[in-house]
């Protein structure tokens, strides 16, 4: 396992995302956070709303049960999504983020979490706002850094303006979705791709020290599904075969291992409940693909340089 530095956390580059373990039985999601943490994996990805806090609430049940030391792990969660007969909606108001991290707080059943993001942006949002409810749960003890996630480069400045300390940008990432470096590549030119989608997160994170996290590092579009072994890529998975081969690592390693060689130093939020999946994932870190390598996954998915 290789870590990355998130303001003075050793954090580990492979991170196991937990937005499926709800509907598990617990003994499978014990095994895959002991089979996680034998990997070096000490970062665990939670949301207040991942089944509408349940997968916060059995990970506080796993956590106890396995008796891992608190300071060993890093508990990240996200607040601001909501639910009305409407549907959804965001809030990032200092009343409801306070709210939020309580009740995180209950159900994962700790005294703190590590880092807390803002889950989707909400244009309603003032950024004094979260920076005062930011400074009392600092100052209380109860989060100990802040991030954001799907955040654009100026909302990102926008908290900033504000005395707040981004340290985490979380943003969807993997081959079958790579908007975030797709600006950045085509920039000035007249093709789709040069349309930036992804508010310049990749390039303002880098100049800032801010980590980004590549959630849904195997699946295409908003779920679409996984694009490992699917027909509906065969060039991708031709390319992700033969380099799985060569490194004898899975394919679903390859394309974790195509997020973590960009020298932004990401980390990877991994979504699968199989302690097998997790272990053989997690062979990524020791993974370095080369410049050819990355530039060919890339054009196996149909963008590329031209
Ligand atoms: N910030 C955000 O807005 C946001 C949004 C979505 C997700 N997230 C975070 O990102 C994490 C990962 O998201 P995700 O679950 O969509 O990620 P993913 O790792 O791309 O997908 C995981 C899913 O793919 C399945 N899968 C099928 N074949 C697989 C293979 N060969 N290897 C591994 N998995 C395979 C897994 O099934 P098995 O379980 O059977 O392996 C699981 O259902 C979430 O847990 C959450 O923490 C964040």
């Amino acid at each position: 396992m290789k870590y990355t530095d998130i303001r003075g956390v050793n954090a580990s580059r492979m991170i196991m995302g937990c937005m499926r373990i709800a509907d598990k039985p617990l003994e499978q999601t014990e095994n895959l956070i002991v089979e996680a943490v034998r990997a070096g994996v000490n970062v665990f990805d939670l949301a207040d709303v991942y089944a509408k806090g349940d997968c916060e609430r059995v990970f506080g049940v796993a956590l106890k049960d396995l008796g891992l030391a608190r300071e060993e792990y890093v508990v990240q969660t996200k607040c601001g999504i909501r639910y009305a007969d409407f549907g959804k909606y965001y809030d990032f108001s200092r009343e409801h983020i306070l709210t939020s991290v309580e009740n995180s707080l209950k159900r994962l059943n700790t005294e703190y979490i590590d880092v807390l993001l803002l889950h989707r942006p909400d244009t309603l949002i003032e950024p004094e706002e979260v920076a005062a409810a930011f400074a009392k749960l600092r100052a209380a003890g109860k989060v100990r850094a802040f991030g954001v996630s799907n955040a654009s480069a100026m909302q990102i400045q926008a908290l900033e303006k504000c005395g707040v300390d981004i340290a985490v940008n979380q943003m969807q990432f993997s081959l079958g979705h790579t908007l975030l470096v797709d600006a950045g590549v085509n920039v000035n030119t007249m093709k789709d791709e040069a349309v930036t989608r992804a508010g310049d997160a990749l390039e303002y994170c880098r100049l800032k020290n801010i980590t980004l996290q590549a959630w849904s590092p195997l699946q295409f579009g908003f779920f679409g599904g996984v694009f490992i072994g699917n027909e509906n890529f065969p060039a991708l998975n031709a390319e992700l075969d033969r380099l799985a081969e060569k490194y004898n690592a899975t394919p679903a390693a390859i394309a974790c291992a195509w997020i973590l060689r960009h020298p932004a130093k990401m980390q990877v939020v991994t979504g699968t409940t199989s302690p097998e999946r997790m272990r053989d994932m997690c062979v990524a870190t020791e993974i370095e693909l080369t410049r050819e390598e990355w530039y060919s996954l890339y054009t196996a998915t149909g963008k590329g340089v031209f």
